[in-house]
């Protein structure tokens, strides 16, 4: 029988990384599926999963997790799937620069040490599949959304330079880029606006007060959301197509966004950005 698959995907508490190491399981791989509480280990262990610990902001979990699962699978990573991350909002002139920075701890520079970590070991079997899940927010911006959006225009950065070093090593690169997608991270986004924004004190308190209510999930483009099924299902094909692309877009919203702005004039697409809500 030919060797199982074997994948690292993180942040599976829920969301995208719940739904997609379940899938992966059930498509035969072999999954390392990681949170960040010992809490959320059961249930993924209770579905078969290997569920370990990791935490972006803690280097000391990346290289443990590493070590783990090269120490089981005998130094054999197939595939990595970048995945935990969060969204700070709030007006970028009401981001502190340590606000901004643990945003980036996570999003940024916790996926680039366990890629750093894990192409060592790609480059011994001359082969590999990284996949980063970005955003639309990591093409075009969006009001109050420019700690996350930076996140993500920097992973984008990041992933495209490394996807042509990487050309010729057998390790293949892509970025997936949703569009609204049914997950905990609206609710995830509200409890940080709440812990480290001042709504009140600051210049754009009414505005808040309108954003408030479309975290909440009432925007239109929140009323487009798809399942996580719909990012794994271009996750399938960045990991297992001869031809893996270099960008997915997932959702209407997102597909629309990316075309507008190739098309349209940069001040006029950014009109039509600033009346998004
Ligand atoms: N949902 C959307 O509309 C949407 C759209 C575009 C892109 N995305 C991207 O999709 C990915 C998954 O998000 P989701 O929608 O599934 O949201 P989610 O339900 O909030 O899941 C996010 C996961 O990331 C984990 N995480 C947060 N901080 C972490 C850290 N420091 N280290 C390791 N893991 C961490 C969370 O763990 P805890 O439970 O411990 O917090 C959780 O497991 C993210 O990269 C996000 O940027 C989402």
């Amino acid at each position: 029988m030919a060797e199982q698959s074997t994948i690292i995907i993180t942040g599976c508490s829920s969301g995208i990384g719940a739904y997609c190491a379940r899938a992966l399981k059930r498509d035969g791989w072999r999954v390392f599926a990681t949170v960040r509480r010992p809490e959320d280990l059961a249930a993924l262990e209770a579905d078969g999963l290997e569920a370990l610990l990791m935490d972006y902001t803690k280097p000391d979990t990346i290289t443990a997790l590493v070590e783990t699962v090269t120490q089981r699978t005998g130094g054999r990573i197939d595939a990595l799937f970048n995945n935990g991350a969060y969204g700070q909002p709030g007006a970028v002139e009401d981001l502190s620069t340590d606000v901004l920075r643990q945003q980036f701890e996570t999003n940024v520079f916790g996926w680039h040490e366990l890629t750093r970590q894990v192409i060592p070991v790609m480059r011994t079997n001359s082969r590999g599949r990284i996949v980063n899940c970005s955003s639309i927010l990591g093409l075009l911006p969006y009001r109050y959304r420019g700690a996350y959006t930076a996140s993500k225009f920097a992973l984008e950065g990041l992933t495209v330079t490394l996807r042509m070093e990487l050309q010729g090593s057998g390790i293949e690169v892509s970025l997936i880029e949703p569009g609204p997608i049914d997950s905990r991270f609206t609710a995830n986004a509200l409890a940080k606006i709440h812990e480290h924004i001042d709504l009140e004190g600051s210049a754009h308190a009414e505005e808040y007060k309108r954003q408030l209510a479309r975290l909440d999930g009432n925007g239109p483009i929140n009323r487009r959301k798809l399942g996580p099924d719909a990012v794994y299902h271009v996750l399938r094909h960045a990991l297992t197509s001869a031809r893996p692309k270099p960008h997915y877009l997932v959702t209407t919203p997102a597909k629309q966004g990316a075309f507008l702005k190739r098309l349209l004039p940069a001040a006029l697409f950014y009109r039509l950005m600033r009346r998004l809500d």
